[in-house]
């Protein structure tokens, strides 16, 4: 057993943690200031990993805050199929850059994850990188009839279904409802995830701003805004969250939410005992259309960004810890693929290797508690995966947690550790960096060497 000492947590409060291989075993608040350190204590930031250290160690945090280690419960990992844009061994090291020790990845790879093999595929890929994952199976009617087999069976490292219930990137889409409510297990923890924007409001306006689709230059990607509406959103979250209530009624989550007026009606299902959750991106909280003069393709996604009004509103109900959960959509594409004209740039973002430094600016920036902030990181996401010995620095629990650094930070495009290689924050100040990530005791990140991967 090795012991952490001189560790703060997200409310200040001092703690001790025995660690023990890769487990916690007990954790104690401590009121009092720093311990005196003597010479047998190692620098927490020195120690690679846990489990070689000889029983007994003192290993001394020095006084720096300790979290719980990310759980990213949205990424595409791009890996198989889409390998020049990003694969699992660059999502790996860019996670851990950004203090996330697990993902959950999307089905929009290369072939799409709607079969036995295609799983069984990607975990192996997913496994050589070390980082830990689970996948959202993809569904559409080629797979319609599998899907109950396939979310039951054990053998597979899937933590939910994936309904895009309007287009995105890929080719997967699904709306038939009351089919899926037929189909879906009705026992079981998965949670069913949806990409909701209404696929018809968005047709709709597509032919209505087809001609502004040619214009040329940064400005011109507003369009994007205008024809994937935020009342695409609403009419999608409205239809799947009525759905929920009258004929599912199992938990769903809404991925992304774009707009105050989704977050209120999740809130307000909840209020009335349906079991739906809803996580934020960072990107729809720190950018607006205002954006796309500056940076055109690079803040084009789906749902796209919204007016600096609505991104104030969203901002408003975030720092009032109405959205459960944090997580970065993590979508990288190539620079030259993103440089295309406004119809034909990919939609997505890279944002997994700033997670901790994202999340923090958001909670400084908006007045949301750290505590709170980190929730959204860690035992929410955990609680959608039903992960339940990951997430909390509690015992029993796998020690997994991070050195978060409270000097300024600025980023720069050489932290995207992604394949893609570009960030839309370049040379934004954030007020913390990661210094370095542990999972399962092993130290996977350190800033000092600037190293990742298993030690
Ligand atoms: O912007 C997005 N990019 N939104 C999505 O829903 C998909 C993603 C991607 O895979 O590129
Ligand atoms: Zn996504």
């Amino acid at each position: 057993m090795v012991r952490l000492i001189n560790a703060r947590q997200a409310n200040g409060d001092w703690f001790d943690m025995d660690i023990d291989g890769g487990r916690i075993v007990s954790i104690k608040n401590i009121h009092n200031n720093l311990k005196e350190q003597d010479k047998s204590t190692v620098p927490l930031m020195s120690v690679g990993d846990f489990a070689a250290l000889p029983q007994g160690t003192v290993v001394d945090a020095g006084g720096r805050t300790v979290l719980p280690a990310a759980i990213d419960v949205h990424v595409h990992s791009r890996d198989p199929g889409l390998t020049h844009k990003e694969d699992w061994h660059t999502l790996a090291r860019g996670a851990w850059r950004g203090g996330v020790i697990a993902v959950a990845d999307m089905p929009n790879t290369l072939p799409a994850t709607m079969t036995r093999s295609a799983v069984m595929e990607k975990a192996e890929r997913a496994r050589a990188s070390g980082l830990e994952h689970a996948f959202f199976l993809g569904v559409g009617l080629g797979n319609i009839n599998e899907i109950r087999s396939l979310l039951l069976d054990q053998e597979l490292p899937l933590c939910g279904l994936k309904v895009f219930y309007g287009r995105t990137t890929g080719e997967l889409l699904y709306d038939d409802l009351e089919t899926l409510a037929r189909v879906l297990p009705d026992h079981g923890e998965k949670v069913v995830v949806f990409h909701s924007e209404d696929q018809c409001t968005i047709d709709c306006n597509h032919q209505r701003f087809s001609r502004q689709l040619t214009e040329t230059g940064n400005a011109a990607f507003a369009v994007h805004s205008a024809i994937r509406s935020s009342d695409a959103a609403h009419a999608s979250t409205r239809t799947i969250i009525e759905w929920a209530r009258t004929t599912y009624r199992r938990p769903i989550h809404i991925a992304h939410i774009s707009t105050a007026v989704e977050v209120e009606l999740v809130a307000e299902a909840r209020a009335r005992g349906v079991p739906v959750t809803c996580e934020v991106a960072p990107h729809h909280l720190l950018f607006s259309t205002a954006d796309y003069e500056r940076l055109g393709p690079l803040v084009k996604m789906n749902p796209p960004l919204r007016s600096p009004e609505e991104v104030e509103a969203l901002s408003r109900l975030f720092a009032q810890g109405a959205i459960e959960i944090f997580a970065t959509d993590h979508a990288p594409h190539t620079l030259a693929e993103k440089y295309a004209d406004v119809a034909h740039s990919p939609s997505g973002v890279p944002g997994v290797e700033l997670y901790y430094q994202l999340l923090i600016a958001c909670s400084k920036r908006f007045g949301l508690s750290l505590d709170r902030a980190v929730a959204m990181a860690t035992s929410a996401p955990a609680n959608l995966l039903g992960w339940r010995h990951k997430g909390r620095l509690a015992p029993g629990n796998d020690a997994d947690f991070v050195i978060i650094g409270d000097d300024e930070y600025t980023i720069v495009t050489q932290d995207v550790v992604s394949k893609c290689g570009w960030t839309p924050y370049a040379g934004w100040h954030v007020p913390c960096d990661v210094l370095g990530t542990w999972n399962c005791g092993r130290q996977v990140y350190s800033r000092a060497n600037h190293e990742t991967g298993v030690s």
